[in-house]
């Protein structure tokens, strides 16, 4: 199938239209089968629990082209597994593991003209994401819910590639003890919406958010996990019951161990703790591994060792793993990818 014109090369990380999406139903207690379709429109009640109540939450993976020209995507069964966690939680109906992964495959499949070559920097962004479609009024949940499946070809999340960024740390907090941190409610990045703009408006790329109960362990960021490096070349990276469970954290805890042979802590990491680190990078879907050069915590500026001109020598070991596993030059453990066409 014949490619899209697009300057591949140059897309940032934004939404364009493609051709097909995927949308079932849940009705009367059970999923339709679902279709693929050309109509991007959702008409819902005026009364739908997601307008009134924000019940709703999504998923983020990626399609890649691989060295020898094929299409996959990186862990779907994890995505599906993290949904049923937030629908759980959200009191929404399960959308079945099996049929997510085939769904994932078909809308992919369906706009396969639109997947990024090879070499080109650019991937196709998976969005998953389930809200309440029919009338709520006391806060209650609804009973009827559309899961859908859309995607977008996505350029770099960060502007500048892999420049490496300047953070703050946040006086608003992303979740709360015992809340919805740790799964992939909209509700998260509603409440994240102003912190970030106030951190744009005041020239920060994030915001780092401690964590909400004691406010002095590093949580995340808005949309990606935190990766540290000591000076002596461990993994360190934050545990936390109130931290979204990133796949790609997962995965390169993985390739840390296994393929570069390296010692890895997951544990709490105190603010105190983050001037003596050597790298640090965020990680995640959109994010893949971003570099953070400097942090700064009201006024006080954290250099991070490895600078603001480039990644570090150890993140971009990391980076170089894991888009090598992705993109089929490196072989992946067991499991990993997913084969699309
Ligand atoms: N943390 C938050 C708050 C996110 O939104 C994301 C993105 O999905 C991540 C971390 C990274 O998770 P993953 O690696 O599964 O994309
Ligand atoms: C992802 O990485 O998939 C996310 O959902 C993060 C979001 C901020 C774009």
């Amino acid at each position: 199938m014949e490619k899209k014109n697009l300057d591949w090369a140059n897309l940032s990380f934004a939404y364009m239209k493609t051709d097909k999406r995927f949308v079932a139903n849940f009705k009367g207690g059970a999923w339709d089968e679902g279709v693929l379709t050309d109509d991007d429109r959702v008409i819902i009640t005026e009364c739908a629990g997601v307008l009134q109540y924000s019940q709703s939450c999504f998923e983020g993976l990626k399609a890649y082209t691989t060295e020898d020209g094929h299409i996959v995507c990186f862990r779907p069964d994890l995505n599906a597994e993290r949904m049923e966690r937030s629908c759980l939680r959200l009191e929404m109906p399960v959308f079945p593991k099996e049929r997510f992964i085939e769904a994932v495959v078909q809308t992919v499949y369906a706009n396969r003209a639109w997947v990024p070559p090879y070499g080109s920097g650019a991937t196709l962004y998976i969005r998953p994401y389930m809200f309440a479609s029919s009338a709520v009024i006391g806060v209650k949940p609804a009973d009827e819910y559309q899961f859908r499946i859309l995607v977008t070809p996505v350029g770099p999340y960060f502007k500048g590639g892999v420049k490496p960024i300047t953070i703050r740390v946040s006086d608003f907090d992303r979740a709360a003890p015992h809340g919805t941190g740790n799964i992939k409610a909209g509700l998260n990045y509603a409440m994240s919406l102003h912190p970030i703009m106030d951190a744009h408006r005041q020239g920060y790329a994030e915001n780092l958010y401690l964590d909400p109960a004691t406010r002095t362990n590093v949580e995340e960021t808005g949309g990606a996990n935190f990766i540290f490096i000591t000076k002596d070349g461990k993994l360190v990276t934050p545990r936390s019951d109130s931290i979204l469970p990133s796949i790609t954290r997962r995965s390169l805890i993985h390739v840390a161990q296994h393929y570069l042979n390296m010692t890895v802590e997951e544990r709490a990491v105190p603010l105190t703790e983050v001037a003596s680190f050597a790298e640090v990078g965020l990680c995640g879907t959109a994010a893949v591994i971003s570099p953070v050069g400097k942090i700064v915590n009201h006024g006080e500026e954290i250099c991070v060792p490895s600078g603001m001109d480039a990644m570090g020598p150890v993140l971009t070991k990391l980076y170089d793993t894991l888009t090598g596993i992705q993109m089929g030059r490196i072989e992946a453990p067991e499991g990993w990818i997913k084969n699309i066409a």
